[in-house]
């Protein structure tokens, strides 16, 4: 049904203006294959309800009944590089002890002690061990899960090598990173992944290193924090004092069951705006960081966009030491994120190379944990930094404080100032649920369709949507 030009069939309507596809099939170099693929999804309009986000019950639900079934990142492999490596991951109740073993191979157990239930390594810990002894009566494992030593053995003839090994949990490595599931039947990453497995062929995830590693608490419900980074609708408003402001262009997809994804041009102008730009005003913009005295010109008759790309890829090239001067422009540049369900963000892009990861507190509903990497291409020559110390950031940290975040930093200050006042209003809200954009919240919807389809499979009802 048209209206004045505006189609209002729903889930079809778009931005006006080029999309996203035209503007990279419009560029000098075509970008990966990946990045081609359009999976538009129109996902239902009905309301989300704050109960969602408030509701103790759907908390406790979530940990039960999703949180225990879902493949999740724990570390990355140059974590627990050598034997007797370890790493706990956490998230709300549940816990996994990761170690590398004997033979090279990566266990990951439940981190708890077969006597009594103790923790055998406390929540977020990670170091080296020869043998995994418990705290409490001195119970030992090997790193591969064996009973090796029994204090007192006389007094359990009870407990065989057998019933008290350390019972594994399932584990993959996929794209540099560990991944565990907290369900001994889940089923294999390999298919959870869904697209990645062929998409991230292209990127070279297992090829970088952590550079930066932030961990921030955050003022709120982490479907919120989550939600806060699955569109690039509130770029105009929240971001419009920066870079990020100046670009509307954004294709938004759903690879079902897991699967999300959004690109989000750089460095073009916006068909929104009253008056187009120049090139010239939009590699000014792009150069606002550099030195007035050495912003070099924009080349005759060359856009904008694959002028900042040469830079950034000669940048990039020199400080990294390959040679990036063959990527495509929206590879270099874009904002390109995929969102693997239930808490994992991977940027692909060479500029913007994240990856986030989202945990609930394991108390408080209003309270979730944000770790933020960023990923360098490892260098050609000499040795892969390991991973760098954690810079930890309390709820009212200014994201600026943490190095290596550059401007960005002043950008996710502005995310967690929405956060704050959204879980307030979450509660003073006279009308119960928020509504959705059909298009470009569509990943949020998705987000909270999967969390449903989750409790809903382990019995819990109670959401009223
Ligand atoms: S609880 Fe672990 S050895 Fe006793
Ligand atoms: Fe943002």
């Amino acid at each position: 049904m048209a209206d004045g030009g505006v189609n209002h069939e729903k889930g079809s309507a778009r931005a006006p203006g080029p999309t996203l596809h035209e503007q990279l099939l419009a560029d000098p170099t075509r970008p990966p294959w990946p990045l081609l693929v359009e999976a538009p999804a129109y996902l239902g309009d009905d309301d989300i309800s704050y109960s969602v986000y408030t509701s103790e019950e759907h908390f406790r639900a979530e940990f039960d009944h999703m949180w225990s079934k879902t493949w999740q990142w724990a570390c990355h492999v140059e974590h627990i590089p050598e034997t007797g490596d370890y790493y706990v991951y956490d998230v709300g109740p549940h816990s996994a002890l990761i170690v590398r073993g004997e033979d090279g191979a990566i266990n990951a157990f439940y981190n708890a002690c077969m006597h009594r239930g103790t923790q055998l390594r406390p929540p977020g810990s990670c170091g080296f061990a020869n043998q995994l002894k418990c705290p409490f009566h001195g119970w030992t494992w090997s790193l591969d899960g064996e009973l090796v030593d029994l204090p007192d053995r006389w007094d359990f003839p009870h407990v065989g090598d057998d019933t008290h090994r350390l019972p594994r949990l399932p584990v993959a490595v996929f794209s540099g990173f560990v991944w565990i599931n907290f369900d001994p039947d889940a089923e294999p990453l390999s298919s959870y992944v869904g697209v990645l497995a062929d998409h991230f062929t292209e990127f070279g995830f297992e090829d970088r290193y952590i550079e930066t590693h932030v961990r921030k608490k955050l003022p709120c419900n982490w479907k919120a924090a989550i939600e806060a980074f699955l569109e690039a609708y509130h770029v105009r408003e929240t971001h419009a004092s920066g870079q990020l402001g100046d670009e509307v262009t954004t294709q938004y997809d759903v690879f079902p069951p897991n699967v999300s994804r959004f690109i989000h041009t750089i460095a073009l102008d916006s068909p929104q705006r009253p008056a187009p730009r120049t090139e010239e005003e939009i590699f000014a913009n792009m150069l606002r960081g550099v030195p007035v005295e050495s912003r070099p010109k924009l080349p005759d008759g060359m856009r904008a966009r694959d002028a900042w790309a040469k830079i950034v890829q000669r940048d990039m090239s020199s400080r990294y030491g390959h040679d990036f001067t063959h990527l495509s422009e929206s590879i270099t540049l874009d904002s390109i994120e995929y969102f693997l369900f239930p808490n994992a963000f991977f940027f692909p892009g060479l500029s913007l190379p994240m990856v986030y990861r989202f945990r609930p507190d394991a108390d408080d509903i209003d309270v979730s944990w944000f770790d933020l990497l960023i990923l360098r291409p490892r260098p050609a020559h000499g040795e892969v930094p390991p991973p760098p110390e954690v810079i930890e950031l309390d709820v009212d940290d200014s994201y600026t404080v943490a190095s290596g975040l550059g401007p960005l930093g002043r950008v996710y200050d502005q995310d967690t100032s929405n956060m704050k006042a959204q879980t307030r209003g979450f509660r003073s809200s006279r009308k119960k649920g928020q509504t959705l954009g059909n298009y470009q919240e569509v990943r949020a919807r998705h987000l909270q369709q999967r969390v449903r389809e989750h409790l809903r499979a382990g019995g819990f009802t109670a959401d009223p949507t």
